[in-house]
């Protein structure tokens, strides 16, 4: 798992050489958000300075959790306080004040939305670039996909009381987001994370996120065209198995959460400043090439 989304990287080191410049202190700066089980060393940060050399622009990777413990944190913290101390750090970088970018891999994008619509006080999020992220969920829990690692254990043994129950939903980050298409009534009554993400519990919408949501300047959203970790992979685009199919998938654009625009998506869209791109490989695997193309204009 760990490797999966950490040789994507290993690709773009090499042409980031040729490519690098100098970055130029008054752009706009941006974070990156690494993904489940993964932390700010190594891949994740090779990553950041590429894009920072590419760009011109100031930036960095947020490590998950408090800090240091990022590939344990982002398996066993939940979600909530993932954000919720993202939001802290993300308020204490002076160089953020003035608005900032945003760049997530896959879990990660989790956080990015938490910040964008949870976290009061905090200064603008203006681009957004997701890569991989579930935001309309994943019908297939972890264990379906996660088969190497201790954590990855860890998380699947307690996986197996269900992924609704109130202690895996404290404890097993990925279980905030995963959707069962024909458990939908558990989802919504027991799930911790996604379904305030999305505005999806009726009586709970809260207008502030769709507003903070709805300002972005620029949402970019990359899927994966053969995304082996995200069921389905159009969930990158805000896409879902429709009610009651199994194998009919839903574009974004036929949902309730876009129709009825639970969180500002379709406003965004109406807008011009939704990104719907898709890209070749597994999950994450971005090459050097649609890291130019998509990714560095945005935090230019
Ligand atoms: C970024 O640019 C610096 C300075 O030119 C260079 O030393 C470094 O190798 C580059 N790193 C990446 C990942 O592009
Ligand atoms: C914020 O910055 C202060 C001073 O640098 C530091 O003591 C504190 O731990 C930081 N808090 C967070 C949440 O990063
Ligand atoms: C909606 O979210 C905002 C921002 O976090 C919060 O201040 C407000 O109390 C929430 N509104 C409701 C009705 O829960
Ligand atoms: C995508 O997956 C198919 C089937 O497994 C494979 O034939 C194809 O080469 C893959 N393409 C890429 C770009 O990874």
């Amino acid at each position: 798992m760990a490797d999966i989304l950490r040789r994507h990287v290993l690709l773009l080191t090499v042409a980031a050489v040729l490519f690098s410049t100098v970055p130029v202190s008054n752009s706009i700066p941006f974070i990156v958000l690494h993904g489940l089980g993964d932390k700010c060393s190594g891949g994740v940060s090779d990553y950041a300075t590429l894009l920072s050399n590419l760009s011109g622009s100031p930036g960095s990777c947020l490590e998950i959790g408090h800090g240091g413990h990022g590939a344990r944190d982002s398996w066993f913290m939940p979600l909530t306080l993932q954000a919720k101390l993202a939001c802290n750090i993300v308020k204490n970088m002076t160089e953020l004040s003035q608005g900032y970018n945003i760049v997530a891999e896959s879990q990660g994008n989790m956080v990015a939305r938490g910040l964008i619509e949870f976290c009061d006080d905090a200064p603008p999020v203006i681009n957004y670039v997701s890569l991989g992220g579930p935001h309309a969920g994943v019908a297939a829990p972890p264990n379906k996909w996660c088969h190497a690692g201790p954590f990855c254990a860890i998380a699947n043994f307690f996986l197996k009381i269900g992924v609704y129950n109130d202690f895996v939903q404290d404890h097993i980050a990925p279980s905030g987001f995963v959707k069962i298409p024909d458990e939908k009534t558990k989802y919504l009554e027991h799930s911790k994370y996604l379904p305030k993400l999305n505005n999806e519990r009726p009586d709970q919408r809260n207008s502030t996120f769709k507003d903070r949501f709805a300002s972005l300047h620029n949402l970019v959203l990359v899927m994966f065209l053969n995304d082996t970790i995200l069921v389905p992979r159009e969930t990158s685009w805000f896409g879902f198995i429709v009610d009651g199919g199994v194998d009919t998938i839903a574009v974004a654009q036929l949902t309730a959460l876009y129709i009825e625009d639970w969180i500002g998506l379709k406003a965004l869209d109406d807008a011009g400043k939704v990104k719907f791109v898709s890209v070749p490989g597994d999950h994450l695997m971005i090459g050097f090439d649609d890291t130019v193309k998509y990714v560095v204009p945005y935090l230019k």
